[in-house]
């Protein structure tokens, strides 16, 4: 059993992932938070450093055997602090929201008072959300942005922060296609007396190559995720400016939070960052806005509502109420012709999340499958050829045959293992 290949010893579990991979192949990944790792970044994941256990840092692990746990995780820092321009990292976090959870950790106790992103106008779960840790044991006061121009409202931001004296702010979101001024966030932690968390998740791939303006020393911490813009392995990873908060936040992580750190997930994410030090990645990331700008311009010729008007970074949300569909047909309609994306909330939604009135666009994955700006265009106006046919079947049929030459065209084998 132990040197069969998963062929011949699980075909049910094999075959699940064929057709995985089929599904990967034959549709159009537009989930803003998604990718496609490359196929060294997949072989690393895959690798035997899943058996060891390395709880603790390098040259500091409760178990015998981790000299080459601590070769690869030092690695791994040592990349992610050239890759951001940070003086600290810690690559153990299983997830963003397991960053995440460590900063708070670190910085609250129970009950302490946070400001962060609405999850209806953009934020995440984990910034507040009531059925998150976040919401649960800590007081979230929210901030969003403005009903006019649908941008972060700063001078908001700060009355409530002189006004509630929140111990942690969060800059950060999951559905905001609009640059971050993290320098005014910090402005107002500063006179408040807050420590500032930038949690870039998003936007982390752009971060690095200097195509949204960095997070490193303005925020006192920064967290991320590594499998979104940053296409790298699932993963959180932890970025600080100072030794006492590299300290705070290493031991919320571990023994705080978490136990044994993934090293095999921490190789994948070792290359990752290698791959985003090289110059295609710098192209790449460009591409990712040209491509999402793209989309954003081509839903707004065909007459659709788009967030704040546009993108300045790889997400696109479309208001489709304003056409009279709900983001959840949309997105279901969309899925039935082979493109995947999520019903989002919009800021000042008047439908309930489950229902929503958006739809989120992003361009990473499909411009690392090699899609480019004519592409985008062409893959906008299949968007809203379905939009505005919901019920016509024959329009249908030519959106979903748009759809099928358009992934036959750029097949998805190369980020495969053999
Ligand atoms: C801004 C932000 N932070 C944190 C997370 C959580 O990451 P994970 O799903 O790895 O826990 C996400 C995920 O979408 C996110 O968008």
């Amino acid at each position: 059993m132990l040197k069969q290949y998963l062929k011949q010893s699980d075909p049910d579990v094999y075959d699940i992932l064929v057709r995985e991979d089929r599904r990967q192949d034959e549709n159009l990944e537009m989930i803003a938070s998604e990718n496609f790792v490359s196929r060294s970044v997949l072989e690393a994941y895959s690798s035997t450093l899943t058996n060891k256990y390395a709880e603790g840092y390098p040259g500091k692990r409760y178990y015998n055997g981790c000299e080459h746990a601590d070769s690869i995780e030092s690695l791994a820092i040592e990349r992610a602090k050239k890759l951001f321009g940070a003086e600290y990292a810690n690559v153990q976090p299983h997830s963003g929201a397991q960053a995440n959870m460590a900063v708070f950790l670190g910085f609250l106790q129970p009950g302490d008072t946070f400001l962060g992103m609405d999850l209806n106008h953009g934020g995440h779960l984990s910034h507040g959300s009531r059925v998150n840790f976040s919401g649960r044991y800590f007081n979230v006061v929210s901030y969003g942005v403005r009903q006019d121009d649908q941008r972060i409202d700063y001078d908001a931001v700060h009355s409530l922060a002189k006004e509630h004296k929140p111990k942690l702010m969060i800059a950060g979101f999951s559905a905001y296609p609009r640059e971050l001024d993290f320098a005014r966030f910090r402005e107002i932690a500063d006179e408040v007396g807050a420590i500032l968390m930038a949690d870039i998740a998003h936007i982390a791939g752009l971060v690095a190559v200097g195509e949204h303006p960095t997070s490193i020393n303005v925020a006192h911490i920064t967290t991320t995720t590594t499998h979104k813009t940053l296409r790298g392995p699932r993963g959180g990873l932890i970025l600080s400016n100072t030794e006492e908060h590299n300290k705070l936040m290493n031991s919320r992580v571990f023994p705080g939070t978490q136990g044994g750190p993934l090293m095999h997930v921490i190789a994948a994410k070792a290359v990752a960052f290698g791959e985003a030090l090289q110059a295609d990645y710098r192209t790449y990331i460009k591409q990712v806005k040209v491509n999402a700008n793209v989309l954003a311009e081509t839903f707004m010729e065909r007459g659709f509502s788009v967030v704040s008007g546009g993108t300045d970074n790889h997400l696109v949300l479309l208001d489709v109420m304003s056409r009279g569909v709900t983001g959840a047909v949309a997105a279901d309609e969309l899925h039935a012709v082979g493109i995947t994306a999520n019903k989002n909330a919009i800021p000042f939604d008047t439908q309930p999340p489950a229902v929503a009135s958006g739809v989120r666009f992003g361009s990473p994955a499909l411009t690392t499958r090699g899609l480019g700006a004519d592409e985008f265009r062409r893959v906008g106006h299949l968007i809203c050829d379905l939009l505005e046919n919901i019920e016509d079947s024959k329009a249908r049929e030519q959106v979903q045959a748009g759809v099928r030459e358009l992934a036959q065209k750029f097949p998805m084998d190369r980020f495969r293992l053999d």
